[in-house]
């Protein structure tokens, strides 16, 4: 049975989410395993569009169960938000979906911290989404200021909740005058939503772990992209989890053995939100025709993104990192405008071509990509099902991707609907 891992390989935004939705016919159960109310997911089904943040994207087929894990940070309020507006759309939501009681959870001194550290780190700013990520993440990390999910059920709440307040209350008045908090509404706040959610709460780390030992078929969807990676992306520009590959057993419980398949997903070229190095950006009209074309505005703060030309060295880095063993190339059509196009193929650093990517935020700072370039197509794709129909420029700048990274592609994507979707038969997924 397969057990499968959706990974972005990029700096997010890959249109992950429309690659789960479109592969959970396949599996019985999908789990979003990090990240929190960062992340925003699209997924457009019969031109009705869906953005999600928490739910995962497994959500839209009946009888499939999706499961949040114990490594994701939630807000229970923005939780219960996604899916009362699911609800009113018609999308079912109820046993369907399960939460881990060991998820932590994001309070509003997340959230205020968030705001404040954000602007005191000095140079370029991190530009997080404010959604409380980091600090709820080091609250995890540093534990004696944390609340997990489970906890909301337990005695002694409204003191535990009253003495963090208090004591972020000094912290965080330290770095900005005065900040209150009032313990007894958040306690009051957060019971209710704990109420709501009782149903979905439960020892998920058990229930997935059954399930593999079952063979039962997972797909892990992962949120953000392997280089916003913790550990192994570009720090401190990064989100506070391990988005790559790397993060799926930890972030669910189910050992790394049971994984069958890992589908890197890519776009055709670049974007990242928020700040840190982009060596490929083009912060010119050829950005702006892409922005304009692909839509890119961040789904979650609808911050413009950062686009530019397609990085290879940068990706061959996370689909290794990530164990990628497919790739899935999106928004192709977008590329249609340009009548040339670049890969960047390799670096130069200090006056020497470089393969790898380098592990210092400040060398990739440095760094000039070394760019080959490709004839555009100029010809409008959405509407191809087929690889062999595609114009044979599209076709030599897919195969061109999938020789600098090694590996096969097995899905292209032309459009945000799942029908606008190239399934590449002959290669596994
Ligand atoms: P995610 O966070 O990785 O799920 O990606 P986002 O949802 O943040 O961003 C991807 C965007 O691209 C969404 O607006 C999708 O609807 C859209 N999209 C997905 N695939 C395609 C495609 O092949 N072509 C075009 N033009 N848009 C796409
Ligand atoms: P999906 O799952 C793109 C970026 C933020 C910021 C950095 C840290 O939709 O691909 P954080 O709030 O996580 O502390 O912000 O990470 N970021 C994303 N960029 N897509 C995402 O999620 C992102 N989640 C976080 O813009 O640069
Ligand atoms: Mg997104």
């Amino acid at each position: 049975m397969p057990c499968t891992c959706v990974i972005g390989l990029q700096w997010g935004d890959e249109a992950k989410g429309k690659i789960v939705d479109l592969l959970t016919d396949r599996h019985e159960i999908v789990v979003r395993y990090q990240g929190g109310p960062n992340a925003g997911h699209t997924v457009v089904l019969g031109g009705q569009t869906f953005k999600l943040s928490l739910v995962p994207s497994g959500i839209f087929r009946p009888r499939v169960q999706c499961v949040v894990a114990n490594g994701v940070v939630l807000h229970p309020g923005t939780m219960l938000r996604e899916i009362d507006s699911l609800r009113e759309r018609g999308v079912h939501v109820g046993e369907n979906l399960l939460i881990s009681d060991r998820a932590h959870v994001i309070f509003p001194w997340h959230i205020e911290e968030d705001r404040l550290l954000n602007s005191i780190i000095g140079g370029e700013a991190l530009g997080t989404t404010m959604r409380g990520i980091g600090p709820c993440y080091r609250d995890k990390a540093g534990r004696s200021l944390a609340i997990r999910l489970g906890d909301l059920y337990r005695e002694g709440l409204k003191e535990r909740i009253a003495l963090i307040a208090n004591a972020k209350k000094k912290m965080l008045s330290g770095v900005d005058g005065q900040i209150d908090f009032d313990a007894d509404a958040i306690h009051r706040e957060y019971s209710e939503y704990a109420e709501k959610l009782r149903p979905q709460v439960t020892d998920t780390t058990r229930f997935l772990l059954n399930a593999v030992e079952k063979g039962r078929a997972i797909l892990f969807e992962g949120a953000q992209g392997a280089l916003l990676d913790i550990d192994h992306g570009t720090f401190p520009y990064v989100t506070s989890s391990n988005s790559s590959g790397l993060g799926v057993t930890t972030g669910s419980g189910v050992p790394s053995k049971y994984i069958t398949h890992v589908i890197g997903v890519i776009k055709a070229y670049t974007t990242r939100v928020g700040g840190g190095p982009f060596p490929t950006e083009q912060d010119n009209e050829i950005g702006q025709l892409i922005r304009d074309r692909g839509n890119e505005y961040g789904t979650v703060t609808r911050r413009p993104r950062r686009c530019g030309w397609f990085d290879a060295v940068a990706v061959r880095y996370s689909a290794r990192l990530s164990g990628a063993d497919s790739l899935a190339v999106m928004l192709l059509d977008v590329l249609s405008a340009l009548p040339e196009l670049q890969i960047c193929v390799a670096y130069e650093l200090d006056g020497e071509r470089i393969g790898d990517f380098p592990s210092h935020v400040e060398d990739l700072r440095r760094v000039r990509p070394i760019y080959e370039r490709l004839p555009g197509w100029q010809k409008e794709i959405g509407h191809i099902r087929r690889l062999s129909d595609l114009p044979a420029n599209a076709r030599a700048y897919l195969d061109r991707i999938s020789e600098l990274l090694d590996r096969p592609i097995s899905i292209v994507s032309v459009g945000p609907d799942r029908e606008h979707t190239i399934i590449v038969e002959e290669k596994p997924i």
